[in-house]
C-alpha cells in the first residue's frame, strides 16, 4: 500500500466533478492513506458530507465552527496534519482565491496554513479553463510549488468538448503517490541542460520554418532529472507544455537562440540531453516586411545553423552528453553515425515507422544505443522513457 500512513486532506469544491471525489477518497484509503475531508459550502450541493464522512471514516469540515456547540474547526491543525492537501475538484473560483490569498472559507484558510505538498486537480467548463485569468492563476500556483494535475481533453458536463474536466481519480491517486513517495535524490548537486521542442526560423515577420516537435519527450526528461534532485535548465522552443516542477525554463525561438542559450548553460553543467528538434537550415536573409506574392515561383535561400549537439560534444570532456535520433529509414546506421560524430555517451533512437512513437503523442518506442550495446525498449509512456534515460545517466555518473 503505497500511501501507507500518509495524511491526506482532501479538499472538495463546488463542481459537478465532486461526485468523483467519492471514488478518489476510496482509492486513497485503499492505498493506505488516512483521509480527512474539507468541503466548501457549495460542494455540499454536489456531494453530501455524509457520503464523504462514511468513505473517509472521519467527520467532514465545512464551516469554521460548529454552530451548535461552538466547536472550532482548526484550519491550522488540519494544515499541519496533512502531508498533502489535495484539492479535487478545484473550481476556477477556488483556484483564483488560492492564487490571491483570499481566505473566505475553511478550505482556503486551511490551504494558507498547509505545511505539506499541495495538489490541485482543476475541474470546470472549457471556456472557463481556457480563460487567461484562470490560466494565469494556475501558473501562479504552479510557480509557488503547487502540483497541478493536467486537465485532459474530453466531454464536459455542459455538453461541450475541450480541456477542463477533472483528471480521473486513478490518475490523481498516482500523482499524489509519486509526489509523496520519497524519491531518492540521487542527482542532488548535479546540473543538467535539456533542450526541447522545435525551433522557429523566421522568413519574414509573418512566416516561419519549423517542425512538428511538441517538446513532450524533453519536458519529461527535464522533470525526471529534477525529481531526482538535479538542477535542470530547460532550453525550450515554443510549446504550450507546463514547466515541470523544479525546472528552470529558458525560452528561445530560433536555432541561433537555442545554440547561444545551450552553450551558456552547458558551461557549468555536468551533462546535457539534446532532445530538441533544431532546424538544420534557416533563411539566409529575413525580410523585414511581409513578402508579397507574385505569379512566379519563389525561392528561399537557406544557410546552415549551428549543430548544438556537435558543439557541446567538442567541449564535453568527461561530462555526459545524450542525444536523440528521429529517423525514417536506415535507423540504426544513422543513429550510430550520430553517436560518433556528435560525441554522445548514448543516443536514443526513435523511428517514425513505429506506431505510438514520435511527435505529439504521449508514448514512445526507443532504443538506447551506446558504443558497445543496444537496448530495445517496448512502447511505453514518455514519462517511463525519461525514467530509463535518467537511470542510464546515473549509471554513467556512478562508473
Ligand atoms: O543530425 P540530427 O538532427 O538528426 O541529430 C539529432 C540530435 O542532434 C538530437 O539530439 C538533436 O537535439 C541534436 N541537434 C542539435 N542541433 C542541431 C541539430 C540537431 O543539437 N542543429
Amino acid at each position: 500500500m503505497s500511501l501507507e500512513g500518509k495524511h491526506i486532506l482532501l479538499g472538495v469544491t463546488g463542481s459537478i466533478a465532486a461526485y468523483k471525489a467519492a471514488v478518489l477518497c476510496r482509492l486513497l484509503k485503499t492505498a493506505g492513506a488516512e483521509v480527512k475531508v474539507v468541503m466548501t459550502p457549495l460542494a455540499r450541493e454536489f456531494i453530501t458530507p455524509l457520503t464523504m464522512a462514511t468513505l473517509s471514516k472521519n467527520p467532514i469540515a465545512v464551516e469554521f465552527y460548529n454552530p451548535e456547540n461552538g466547536d472550532w474547526h482548526s484550519h491550522i491543525a488540519m494544515g499541519e496534519w496533512a502531508d498533502c492537501m489535495l484539492i479535487a475538484p478545484a473550481t476556477a473560483n477556488t483556484i483564483a482565491k488560492m492564487a490571491n490569498g483570499i481566505a473566505d472559507n475553511l478550505l482556503l484558510t486551511t490551504y494558507l496554513s498547509a505545511r505539506g505538498r499541495v495538489v490541485v486537480a482543476p475541474a470546470m467548463d472549457c471556456d472557463m479553463f481556457a480563460h487567461p485569468a484562470t490560466q494565469h492563476n494556475i501558473e501562479i500556483l504552479r510557480s509557488r510549488g503547487v502540483t497541478i494535475i493536467e486537465s485532459p481533453e474530453g466531454e464536459l458536463a455542459s455538453g461541450l468538448r475541450g480541456k477542463g474536466r477533472m483528471a480521473e481519480p486513478e490518475e490523481i491517486r498516482e500523482a499524489v503517490e509519486s509526489l509523496l513517495s520519497e524519491k531518492k535524490k540521487s542527482l542532488q548537486g548535479k546540473r543538467f541542460v535539456v533542450t526541447a521542442g522545435a525551433t522557429i526560423e523566421a522568413i519574414d515577420p509573418v512566416r516561419f520554418i519549423s517542425n512538428h516537435s511538441t517538446g513532450k519527450m524533453g519536458y519529461a526528461i527535464a522533470g525526471e532529472l529534477a525529481a531526482r534532485g538535479a538542477e535542470v535548465r530547460l532550453v525550450s522552443g515554443r510549446t504550450s507544455l507546463p514547466v515541470p516542477d523544479g525546472v528552470e525554463r529558458i525560452d528561445v525561438l530560433s536555432a541561433e537562440e537555442m545554440y547561444n542559450a545551450a552553450v551558456a548553460a552547458f558551461a557549468d553543467a555536468d551533462g546535457a540531453v539534446m532532445c530538441a528538434a533544431v532546424a538544420d537550415y534557416t533563411p539566409a536573409e529575413v525580410s523585414k516586411v511581409k513578402i508579397k506574392k507574385s505569379d512566379d515561383d519563389m525561392y528561399i535561400r537557406l544557410k546552415r545553423t549551428h549543430d548544438i549537439a556537435t558543439e557541446l560534444g567538442k567541449v564535453k570532456g568527461n561530462r555526459i552528453l545524450v542525444g536523440f535520433a528521429l529517423e525514417t529509414d536506415d535507423e540504426t546506421v544513422h543513429a550510430e553515425s550520430k553517436l560518433a560524430t556528435k560525441n554522445f555517451d548514448f543516443i536514443v533512437l526513435n523511428s517514425l515507422r513505429d506506431k505510438g512513437a514520435g511527435f505529439g503523442v504521449d508514448t514512445n518506442k526507443v532504443s538506447l544505443i551506446d558504443r558497445s550495446s543496444r537496448e530495445d525498449l517496448p512502447l511505453m509512456s514518455k514519462r517511463d522513457v525519461a525514467v530509463r534515460i535518467a537511470d542510464r545517466i546515473e549509471t554513467i555518473l556512478n562508473r
